[in-house]
């Protein structure tokens, strides 16, 4: 068959319901796919998948194969997911979940979870290896024979183990992982595998009473209760996929009693401060060895990219001196080893959303591009021209 002859348009996606949930599948759900959601125990995988289930357009099956029908339907009308044409079945057999599709033929079916169901043909338990893997290798197979979405939850513990989400990987087409700090009301979905677009888009949601919500504005979120004027405090314009994110690190720098002080990292790279801090030391002669370095991430979000490095310094120097940044002041910069600022991905939309949020200044690599309107763009070409600017040396 000739490639140009083979109809693409069967998988395009259909948007959910949930924006935030289409921004991370790059549009929607695609009928004929299978999706893995996986997180840990509590994270909120049956809230989030019961009110996928409420706002899709058409007929949907949810099965509940951990919970009761009764706490399916208490945990609906607390979501207010009742509606008509979504069915539940609180069933633990393949084979009956199987004939429950064929009874009502649905668009989209939600198994919850894939490691509580099991084929009676097989002898392990559910939760196997095995079992996990033959559930998951029929219910493909319907999702394709049917063209219908079929999303599977799966549990995975800290460690990422567990006879579940790793073995389903390349079975499925798409995986998703919900992530979030029990003590945080962020929940952050990422795709790390997608057979239909991109994997690199997050997806926010806050949990609340009435279950969970997008959070399309996540920098007022993260700056809302921002006190400006305390030393160690800097904001960052962050890139997550395409989105721009405004968030604040923190630093505390105090004297330690340790032979080897303490560096903690929360929310960014352990490897990645050890680095900046010997960074700052050789290249801008600030002296950190007798001091305990603490620097964390505001809102619970995890930084994995270079763009923040020059924010961590600047971070760290101004806990040091114990002087803030000035006001409406913003910084993005790789930093390299020999104390350079190095350019960073997509800085336009950095700098455009720190304007939008009420930054004023933005310390930037030297080539960063200019024209954002109400933004001063102040180049600095090393760690030391950037501490100056920032008002950060001299006495301290
Ligand atoms: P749940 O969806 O059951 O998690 P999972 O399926 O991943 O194990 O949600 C777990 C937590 O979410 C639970 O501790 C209570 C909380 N929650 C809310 O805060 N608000 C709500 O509206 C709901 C339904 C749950
Ligand atoms: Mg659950």
């Amino acid at each position: 068959m000739l490639i140009g002859a083979v109809d693409s348009s069967e998988v395009s996606p259909r948007p959910s319901g949930l924006d935030e949930l289409d921004r991370v599948l790059g549009g929607g759900v695609v009928p004929g796919s299978v999706t893995l959601v996986g997180g840990e125990p509590g994270v909120g995988k049956s809230t989030l998948l019961l009110q996928v289930v409420a706002a899709w357009p058409g007929r949907a099956l949810y099965v509940s194969a951990e919970e009761s029908a009764q706490q399916v339907r208490l945990r609906a009308d607390r979501l207010g997911a009742v509606r008509d044409d979504l069915w539940l079945a609180a069933e633990m057999s393949l084979h009956r979940i199987i004939a429950a599709i064929d009874d009502l033929s649905p668009e989209l079916v939600i198994i919850d979870s894939v490691q509580t169901i099991a084929d009676s043909d097989i002898a392990s338990a559910p939760g196997t290896v095995v079992q996990v893997r033959e559930c998951a290798h029929r219910l493909v197979q319907e999702a394709k024979r049917r063209n219908i979405a079929i999303v599977l939850v799966g549990h995975v513990t800290k460690e990422g183990g567990l006879a579940g989400p790793r073995v389903l990987e390349h079975v499925v087409d798409t995986v998703l992982t919900f992530e979030g700090d029990r003590h945080h009301a962020l929940r952050m979905l990422r795709a790390t595998k997608h057979r239909f677009g991109p994997t690199d888009e997050l997806g926010l949601f806050e949990m609340s009473d009435g279950g969970l919500r997008g959070v399309p504005d996540a920098s007022q979120l993260f700056l809302a209760d921002r006190h400006a004027g305390t030393p160690g405090s800097v904001v960052v314009p962050t890139m997550e996929g395409h989105r721009p994110l405004l968030v604040e690190l923190q630093s505390l720098v105090s004297s330690s009693t340790l032979a080897q002080p303490r560096r903690s990292a929360q929310g960014l790279d352990q490897g990645r401060l050890s680095m900046l801090l010997a960074v700052l030391e050789q290249r801008a002669a600030l002296s950190l060895a007798k001091y305990d370095v603490f620097t964390s991430v505001v809102g619970g979000i995890k930084l994995a990219e270079p763009g923040v490095d020059l924010a961590i310094c600047l971070a760290v120097a101004s806990a040091l001196t114990n002087r803030p940044l000035p006001s409406g002041l913003a910084a993005c910069g790789e930093v390299g080893l020999g104390g350079e600022i190095r350019q960073v991905s997509q800085t336009s939309r950095r700098l455009t959303e720190a304007a939008r949020l009420g930054q004023t200044t933005v310390l930037c690599p030297p080539s960063a591009p200019n024209g954002i309107p109400g933004l001063k763009i102040q180049r600095v070409a090393t760690l030391s021209e950037a501490l100056a600017a920032a008002g950060l040396r001299g006495r301290g």
